[in-house]
């Protein structure tokens, strides 16, 4: 396959040695957006993590720790998020959920609570996702705002708005697990019109749904969502190459359904303790971990992700420091080539140690048509490596950054780098 073939814009936002040495990214302090979102007009109601649909949704993207600096304080959420900037935002609608009136959602994070948008009867947002009868349970709309992360990363923005957006539905299957749920992601429907219902202008579109629930065969009525629009950066600079990214990209073609479910094994508690307690570690102290583990691990990358458009991943894996193995590449369980390329790791994730101190460095690629879907793909896999790695005890970090074509030279194969992920000791 040739790299013509690929998504245009995939293509003009690579990094190289010499565009990250040529066009620092200079970020503008007096521009810099908020980031949460808050629809103060309408009636709120707070989480109550004791309830269990309450919990459900606070271990989908709820706060978890504040960092404070003089001058300056910040939280962290269960979701992690590329340069902790979170673009993204998560509206849901409510069917015959306990505790939870039936209506249309804005999850707002920074006060932990439900913001009512609309309440719902027989009228729903099941025909906006192709569906004429009800849905028992929930709908999400996984939403970026865009402008959070490219007030600092600029064009390449928009792999993150998909990115972090991945990592919010592997949020949702954690959450999922936890408490007994099924999900179905939907990235097939009419995202514009969605858009213009919740009154987005061109700052905010929708990116992906799930739903978790049960399909009735009672009628659902389509109705108007009259909601206000509100301002959730304070800032905002359009960015023609992100808009026209998202537009060319709206078009599912040739969708592959996977109908079958992940299957995990892990310690309910144990690992509600770990969701709750996830961080990005910081730097690897470079030890090894056990081959089973990293065989535990695979498999895990590897469950099914239930979904109407599943596009084709690969996962390649730079082994540096796993018991019992050699070094070298592997690509799924295959031995591309053996060798010691911790150097060259650590030098294609821009020089950043994390790539080179670990214990393995994972790459994360596709070459698949359906950008939005196979984008938010890798960061579901992101996030179950994340998960995997911190109940095994080990640290792991996403690591956007990377020389892309370079990689590509690397795992001697052309194709699009989405994401490169590190976990170790
Ligand atoms: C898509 C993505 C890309 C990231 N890229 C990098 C990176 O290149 N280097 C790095 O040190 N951390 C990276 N991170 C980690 C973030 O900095 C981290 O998630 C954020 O600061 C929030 O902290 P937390 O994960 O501990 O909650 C990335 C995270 C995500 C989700």
């Amino acid at each position: 396959m040739s790299f013509k073939e690929f998504f245009d814009y995939h293509l003009k936002t690579k990094h190289s040695y010499f565009s990250i040495r040529n066009y620092p990214n200079r970020l503008s302090w007096d521009n810099q957006p908020i980031v949460f979102k808050t629809y103060d007009m309408y009636e709120k109601y707070e989480l109550n993590i004791d309830n269990s649909m309450h919990g459900f949704l606070y271990y989908i993207a709820g706060l978890n720790a504040k960092k404070s600096y003089p001058g300056v304080e910040y939280y962290l959420r269960m979701n992690p998020s590329a340069g902790a900037l979170y673009p993204n935002e998560i509206y849901f609608q409510s069917r015959n959920n306990e505790n939870i009136k039936d209506g249309v959602y804005h999850l707002d994070i920074v006060s932990m609570s439900m913001t009512l948008l609309s309440s719902i009867k027989d009228e729903g947002l099941e025909k906006d996702i192709g569906l004429d009868t009800k849905v028992d349970g929930f709908i999400f709309f996984i939403s970026s705002l865009y402008y959070r992360s490219s007030w600092k990363y600029k064009n390449r923005a928009f792999r993150y708005c998909l990115l972090d957006g991945g990592h919010i539905l592997g949020s949702l299957e954690a959450s999922c697990y936890l408490y007994d749920k099924n999900y179905e992601i939907i990235y097939d429907f009419d995202k514009k019109s969605l858009n213009n219902k919740f009154n987005f202008k061109n700052e905010e579109f929708f990116q992906s749904c799930v739903i978790v629930g049960t399909k009735t065969d009672a009628e659902v009525i389509s109705f108007d969502l009259n909601i206000n629009n509100v301002d959730g950066t304070y800032f905002f600079e359009p960015n023609e190459i992100i808009e026209k990214a998202y537009n060319d990209s709206l078009q599912i073609i040739n969708a592959k359904r996977q109908e079958e479910k992940p299957y995990f094994y892990y310690d309910k508690e144990a690992f509600k303790d770990i969701i709750f307690k996830r961080r990005s570690i910081r730097g690897f102290s470079k030890q090894a971990i056990k081959k089973e583990e990293f065989f535990k691990i695979l498999d895990i990358l590897n469950e099914k992700i239930t979904s109407d458009c599943d596009e084709e991943i690969d996962i390649y894996c730079v082994i540096n420091r796993v018991k019992s193995m050699p070094l070298g590449l592997f690509k799924g369980l295959e031995y591309i080539k053996k060798g010691d390329f911790q150097n060259q790791a650590g030098y294609l994730c821009l020089e950043q140690d994390l790539g080179k101190d670990s214990a393995v460095t994972f790459f994360i690629t596709s070459k698949g048509k359906n950008y939005q879907a196979l984008y938010q793909k890798a960061g579901i896999i992101g996030h179950r490596l994340y998960l995997a790695a911190n109940y095994l005890g080990y640290g792991c970090s996403g690591i956007g950054a990377y020389y892309d074509d370079e990689v590509c030279t690397f795992l001697e194969d052309n194709t699009m780098v989405l994401y490169a992920l590190a976990i170790g000791n």
